[in-house]
């Protein structure tokens, strides 16, 4: 072998093993996502720092710096493109990364603080998304931003001390756009960085992927030079071309300079949290903004520690019955959440009396899904006979395509007013949700 590709293989070396057992390398066990994820972020570091030459985290500079890069800088507004387009795409490619995890039962024992890492790496990924979000300091951006640290302010005891800090003063202005730059191209990268090594580390110390079971065959291993090298520069190399070529059509949004003095109707957060935003619709802020993403939270945190909670390793859905249960909790997930969404709009319309207590609208809607959670555990355990797991998982997929669902009424179906309206029966204006 030659010096300089003897020392690449050496690199690569220093990241995997020197084999690897063949059943973890099939694309159609991870699909390749957390790679996918990984290649993501470095486009992003990489147009992030090209970004950092032109940009001016001013609320005078931002907004000109912007327009400069994309009327003066040469492929400036291809750059910015990349970077919307690889952002937007990594919270996608994130949260699929974590439900392959749930359905190929990746969480379980000698992974699951990995998975507690990863649910951290999440939470890095939508912050970066969401203090990247400001910094263009258009009207979009301002608003956006204005609506989602308004949320904060309904947390119990700290609400207002924490919407306070991050917006560093009582309103969105300069402060705030400082601490968003500060927090996006230094603190963020930074912990994203440590987190990632270490995620890296722990998938290594499991010994590689969780692998399907071989029965009495021996492991089949393959050297990972080329065979998995080989499957990672095709998944990676493929995205970039995807997202080069994306950023090629798809313009990352500018509309008039932020004007603190007029909101745009609907005033709407960034997609990834127009789920949370859709709640508030429906039950009282209490419990949107902090109780129920309190639940999930914990619930997601502490799922790995339960016992006999994760599938059996490296087989999609873990059985032919765990597959049919998957897709009956994500039909009944998306069907429950639009019902729900339909049904608060008819009695709205229907001039319903005023009830946006925490009792009708918090305390109330709370308990329903405790016990239609209870419930559904006794079906699925008891009267199916499904396995524990069998049932988490179902909990879990149940909870993603609810989110889902309103994510996309959010995203698609709200117009002024915040008021239900089919998408191609929106203004222009409205219909710029996921930006
Ligand atoms: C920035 C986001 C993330 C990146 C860059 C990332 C990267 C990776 C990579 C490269 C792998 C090995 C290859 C693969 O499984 O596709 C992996 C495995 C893993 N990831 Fe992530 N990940 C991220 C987010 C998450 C999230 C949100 C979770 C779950 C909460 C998670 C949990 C895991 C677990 C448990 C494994 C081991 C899987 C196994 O052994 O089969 N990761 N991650
Ligand atoms: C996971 C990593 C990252 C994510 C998810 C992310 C996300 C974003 C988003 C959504 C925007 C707004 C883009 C737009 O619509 O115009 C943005 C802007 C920006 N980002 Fe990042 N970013 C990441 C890493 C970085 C890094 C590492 C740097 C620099 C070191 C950086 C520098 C910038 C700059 C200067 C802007 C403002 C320019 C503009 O808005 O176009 N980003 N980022």
């Amino acid at each position: 072998m030659r010096p300089s590709r003897q020392s690449i293989t050496d690199l690569i070396l220093h990241l995997h093993p020197r084999t690897v057992p063949l059943s973890t390398i099939r694309f159609s066990l991870s699909f390749g996502l957390g790679g996918m994820a990984v290649t993501l972020i470095g486009l992003l570091f990489l147009t992030g720092v090209l970004l950092l030459l032109a940009y001016e985290p001013t609320p005078g500079g931002a907004y000109a710096s912007v327009q400069t890069l994309g009327r003066e800088v040469p492929l400036g507004y291809w750059v910015r493109n990349i970077h919307h387009a690889g952002a937007n795409l990594l919270v996608v490619v994130a949260v699929l990364h974590l439900l392959r995890v749930v359905l190929t039962g990746a969480f379980g024992p000698g992974r699951r603080l990995n998975w507690v890492i990863g649910l951290f790496l999440l939470f890095l990924v939508l912050a970066a998304n969401f203090t990247g979000y400001l910094l263009p300091w258009d009207q979009l951006a301002y608003w956006a931003v204005t609506i989602s640290t308004a949320m904060l302010g309904y947390i119990p005891l700290c609400g207002d001390w924490l919407r306070t800090f991050f917006r560093g003063g009582a309103e969105i202005g300069p402060a705030t756009l400082a601490n968003f730059h500060v927090l996006h191209v230094a603190v963020i990268p930074g912990c994203l960085l440590v987190l990632l090594v270490w995620h890296f580390w722990l998938v290594r110390k499991a010994h590689g992927l969780i692998g399907a079971p071989e029965g009495d065959q021996p492991v089949r291993r393959v050297p990972v030079v080329p065979d998995l090298v080989a499957r990672e520069a095709a998944v990676g190399l493929g995205l970039i071309a995807l997202v080069l070529l994306l950023a090629l059509v798809w313009n990352a949004p500018l509309l008039a300079q932020a004007n603190p003095g007029m909101s745009p109707n609907p005033t709407k957060a960034p997609w990834y949290f127009q789920g949370f935003q859709e709640l508030l619709l429906h039950l009282h802020p209490l419990f949107a903004v902090f109780v129920w993403p309190l639940l999930a939270g914990v619930t997601l945190l502490l799922v790995p520690f339960l016992p006999d909670s994760a599938l059996p390793g490296g087989v999609w859905f873990g059985s032919e019955r765990g597959r049919e249960l998957a897709l009956a909790a994500a039909l009944t997930g998306a069907g429950l959440a639009l019902a729900v969404v339909l049904a608060d709009n008819a009695l709205a319309q229907a001039g319903a009396p005023l009830t946006d207590t925490l009792v009708t609208r918090g305390m109330v809607p709370t308990a329903a899904v405790l016990v239609l959670a209870a419930g559904a555990y006794w079906l699925v355990v008891r009267v199916l006979g499904c396995t524990r797991a069998e049932a988490v998982m179902a909990g879990l997929v149940l909870g993603f395509a609810a989110l889902a669902a309103l994510t996309v009424v959010g995203v698609w179906f709200r117009g002024a007013e915040m008021h239900l309206v089919a998408p191609w029966a929106q203004g222009a204006a409205a219909a710029g949700g996921l930006s």
